[in-house]
């Protein structure tokens, strides 16, 4: 039972809209299956939709791992696609799309991404390229169904794909692009390799975290793109992602045999994409996409990197709101005590805790804030709007 005191800056970011600011909202969400053997279903599942022929996309790590042969053993799957781990726009040239009717994805993030991409493809050809941005997809994909094998990144139930083009990890967005379906199976993430876990789950705590402070929605301009800031739905699935997730990960990622844990992670980092999906995310993922970009290092790593200097800069704007999750997770009554929790966490599932650790220098300062203040599809739902000057915080975190 959550204590009335924890629920003052939500209630009262709510109330004022419900009493005096009756802004419409809207709220999608892909339908998913959430439970332990889930994927046994997908024969099922196959059946209902009508779906005999599918192309299912994987790599070669879940292959080596027997998860593939684990999910479509009671299958007539025969296409398989082997993506690579960090998807480009030109590599979608020769994809086997003869006798095809649909796609089946099974795998982390970046499959499921290149799942994304194939079935809007098979439905629509052309280049990747040409899809890049917000809503430039004409029509239905062709089914998808996306069976996830990390908890992190939620893309099994998200609108996004991310492609490397022309060299920059590039977004491809529209609501088109939510898989049809998704089985969530917590048993696939049982084997996951400890630093796996660890960056993985630190991507669902900070989509948690910023899905549920992100600018409310009757702030945030009409744009084509689907992240639309915080509203009462995304904040409730965000608070429920949260607190699933920071109860989780340290478990998860010491004791991988932890079942609770692997499900608290498992439905904390879905329930979080969900929430982010529709409010949209902030500083702390803008900073990330460009120290990788200039790095190359993994997304959670750049995250781990990146979170201290954007809470700090989000501090004015969401000082309440970090005070009372400090309360909340019983670390204190301040908003500096939320951070140092949050830090405390990184350090201890082994990520790095800053820029310099990427490999940065203070030389670095200007292609960083250069390369955040064009992450527009982060920005604007981060809570206080983002100029130059986030230079400074970005400029204490390099030696
Ligand atoms: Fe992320």
């Amino acid at each position: 039972m959550v204590a009335l005191t924890s629920l003052r800056w939500w209630a009262s970011v709510d109330v004022a809209m419900d009493s005096i600011d009756p802004t419409p909202l809207s709220f999608t969400a892909t339908r998913f299956r959430f439970g332990e053997g889930i994927v046994d279903e997908l024969p099922v599942v196959l059946d209902q939709f009508t779906i005999s022929s599918p192309l299912v996309v994987t790599d070669a790590g879940i292959r080596e791992a027997g998860l593939l042969d684990r999910v479509i053993a009671e299958t007539d799957a025969e296409h398989i696609y082997e993506s690579t781990t960090e998807p480009t726009t030109d590599d979608f040239d020769d994809l086997p799309t003869e006798n095809v009717d649909s796609v089946v994805a099974i795998g982390g993030g970046s499959v499921l991404d290149t799942a994304k991409v194939i079935a809007l493809l098979l439905a629509h050809g052309g280049h990747p390229g040409e899809y890049i941005g917000s809503g430039k997809i004409p029509g239905e994909i062709s089914p998808l169904v996306a069976i996830p094998t990390t908890s992190g990144t939620g893309s099994e139930v998200s609108q996004t794909a991310v492609v490397t083009h022309e060299g920059v990890k590039r977004g491809i967005s529209d609501e088109r692009l939510r898989p049809m379906l998704a089985l969530v199976d917590p048993e696939l993430t049982y084997d996951l390799p400890q630093s796996v876990t660890a960056r993985s789950g630190f991507d669902a705590l900070m989509h948690s975290l910023e899905g549920l402070t992100a600018r409310d929605y009757r702030w945030v301009e009409d744009r084509p793109i689907t992240y639309q800031g915080a509203n009462p739905i995304s904040r409730s699935l965000a608070r429920r992602a949260l607190g699933l997730v920071y109860g989780s990960l340290e478990r998860a990622v010491f004791d991988g045999d932890d079942h609770g844990a692997r499900r608290g992670m498992s439905l904390g980092s879905c329930l979080a994409a969900v929430a982010h999906s529709n409010s949209g995310l902030g500083a702390i993922h803008a900073l990330a996409s460009a120290v990788g970009g200039i790095t190359g290092r993994p997304h959670g790593e750049c995250l781990a990197a990146s979170v201290e200097p954007a809470l700090e800069y989000n501090l004015p704007i969401r000082r309440d709101a970090y005070a009372e999750l400090a309360d909340e997770f019983g670390v204190g009554d301040t908003a500096e005590a939320f951070i140092a929790e949050i830090t405390r966490v990184r350090d201890d599932i082994g990520l790095p805790p800053s820029f310099s650790e990427l490999g940065l220098d203070q030389s670095d300062a200007d292609r960083i804030v250069e390369a955040t203040l064009v992450q527009e599809r982060r920005l604007k739902t981060n809570p206080r709007v983002v100029s130059e000057d986030i230079e400074t915080v970005v400029s204490a975190h390099l030696e």
